[in-house]
């Protein structure tokens, strides 16, 4: 098991950030990409609910933003009575990004964590290969 002490911490220091006024939920993410580089996401919410983003969406675009399109290992965190898991749609846009043998590290504030493979998390993705006859 990677040691993770440092992207947990990260995505600790990006939560301090997060705009979350509405649902007062503050969550980090932090991302290690295939070259090393870490990137670091909140969520950011909106009056129009809907509207807002997710942590994990916001280290992923951070990532990209910087040239970097694959991680190996993504943190996420949030003051949670359990790890808290990224929803449905974050799951996805992981996937998208995950090196094949890409972790997560779900974390709460008060210490503590589970990691698992990325690839666990969204058995029946949709991957690129379901569109090979369009
Ligand atoms: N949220 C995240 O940013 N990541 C997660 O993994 C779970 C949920 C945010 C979305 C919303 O701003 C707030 O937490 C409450 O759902």
């Amino acid at each position: 098991m990677p040691d993770e002490t440092d992207l947990v911490t990260a995505a600790r220091d990006v939560r301090a950030r997060a705009y979350a006024p509405y649902s007062g939920f503050k969550v980090g993410a932090a991302l290690r990409a295939a070259d090393g580089s870490v990137h670091q996401g909140c969520n950011v919410e909106n009056v129009a609910y809907p509207e807002g983003t997710c942590a994990e969406a916001g280290a992923i675009a951070a990532m990209v933003a910087a040239g970097q399109t694959r991680f190996t290992h993504v943190a996420v965190i949030a003051d949670s009575p359990v790890p808290v898991t990224p929803c449905g749609g974050c799951r996805q846009k992981l996937f998208e990004f995950a090196a094949p043998e890409a972790t997560i590290t779900m974390a709460t504030t008060s210490g503590e964590q589970i990691t698992m493979a990325v690839a666990e998390l969204l058995p029946g993705a949709f991957v690129k290969s379901q569109m090979d006859n369009v």
